[in-house]
């Protein structure tokens, strides 16, 4: 099947040299900026120069190729050791997303067989894990898309599309397929405060793609639900645990909740990259919190009197309870258990 909308893209690796498409300018500027060292690379994900579970996984990876480089020509005997404090560095970016540790293991995985000269074995992996999330985004969009009904309304949240993975998108990747299918009539996105993913990159990025999107206050939410105008949420993840609890950006939980409240299905999309086998419930998962300047100020402007505080974790958990349905590669897991998940990962 030929796939429409796959154009876009994060994170780029071209002519020896890592791009990123700075995601702190959108939609106003589309700057690139190359990245030469592995501090530069963490700097980068901390700062959400790129940002999104899978994105940052990636990015990482390519991080790990740069890391090699130095280290290789620093110590060609000595590499894998001199590089354990790159790794550290990278895997201390942002805490939240799996996806991030899970790149990181992936690369150390070559190691051993990358004795001689690591970097182009490093560099083919990292582009394999790239590939291989747009593939699985692809297979996503497909088995999300066969669920949504004709006409369908959908309400998406944060920036799950290409902008936050190897391409295509999670969510955005069955809002895409959907839409090529015919079957969306409506998209709407929350404009995710505080850091606005939703306005500025996810309205940006759909109309990039001439999909029309209507953005709408995180507030509006339960009004829309309560005047029956969705019909499905469709959110990515920053991680699932292994009973189905999912880690997504702040918000995403009230959105669930007014979900259950209004009889509107709920989906996950997200690859098994972004699924923690290793812990057991949400309860246990790290909870990003962010400087709160983030919540006092819009575009560098103060929005809050002088000496007022605020509260900035970034993701929230929504119980497993809650969700319809989770949509990854491997397949989909409808109403999540351990006992289902299991089955889906083993
Ligand atoms: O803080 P961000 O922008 O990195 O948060 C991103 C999200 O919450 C996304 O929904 C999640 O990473 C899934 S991206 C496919």
């Amino acid at each position: 099947m030929a796939y429409q909308y796959n154009t876009l893209r994060a994170v780029t690796w071209q002519d020896n040299q890592l791009y990123l498409l700075d995601q702190r300018k959108l939609p106003q500027q589309q700057t690139v900026i190359i990245l030469e060292t592995v501090a530069d690379v963490a700097q980068a994900i901390t700062d959400m120069v790129v940002r999104g579970a899978p994105a940052i996984g990636i990015t990482a990876a390519y991080g790990v190729v740069l890391a090699a480089k130095a280290a290789y020509k620093a110590a060609p005997n000595n590499w894998q050791t001199l590089i354990e404090t790159d790794l550290q560095l990278l895997a201390q970016a942002r805490p939240t997303a799996v996806n991030l540790i899970w790149a990181l293991e992936r690369m150390r995985a070559c190691f051993a067989k990358a004795a001689k000269n690591p970097i182009e074995m490093l560099l083919e992996e990292a582009k394999r894990i790239q590939q291989e999330d747009i593939d699985a985004n692809r297979r996503m969009g497909d088995l999300g898309a066969a669920l949504l009904p004709s006409n369908c309304r959908v309400l998406t949240h944060c920036n799950a599309g290409a902008l936050a993975t190897g391409g295509y998108g999670t969510a955005l990747g069955v809002i895409r397929s959907a839409y090529a299918a015919g079957k969306i009539s409506q998209v709407y996105a929350d404009e995710t405060r505080p850091w606005l993913q939703g306005a500025r990159l996810t309205a940006w990025e759909l109309l990039q793609d001439n999909i029309p999107v209507t953005l709408l206050a995180d507030s509006a939410a339960a009004a829309l639900m309560q005047q029956k105008r969705v019909d499905w949420i469709i959110v990515g993840s920053d991680r699932i645990t292994a009973n189905g609890d999912v880690a997504n950006k702040i918000g995403t939980y009230s959105l669930a909740v007014l979900a259950r409240q209004h009889g509107i299905k709920f989906m996950v999309a997200a690859p098994t990259s972004t699924v923690d086998m290793n812990l057991t419930d949400g309860s246990q998962i790290v909870i990003e919190e962010r400087a709160i300047d983030e919540v006092l100020t819009i575009g560098g402007q103060s929005i809050a009197p002088s000496g007022a505080k605020a509260w900035n974790p970034s993701f929230d958990v929504t119980p497993a309870t809650l969700v319809d349905v989770i949509v990854t590669e491997k397949g989909v897991v409808e109403q999540p258990t351990t006992e289902r998940l299991a089955a889906l990962m083993k």
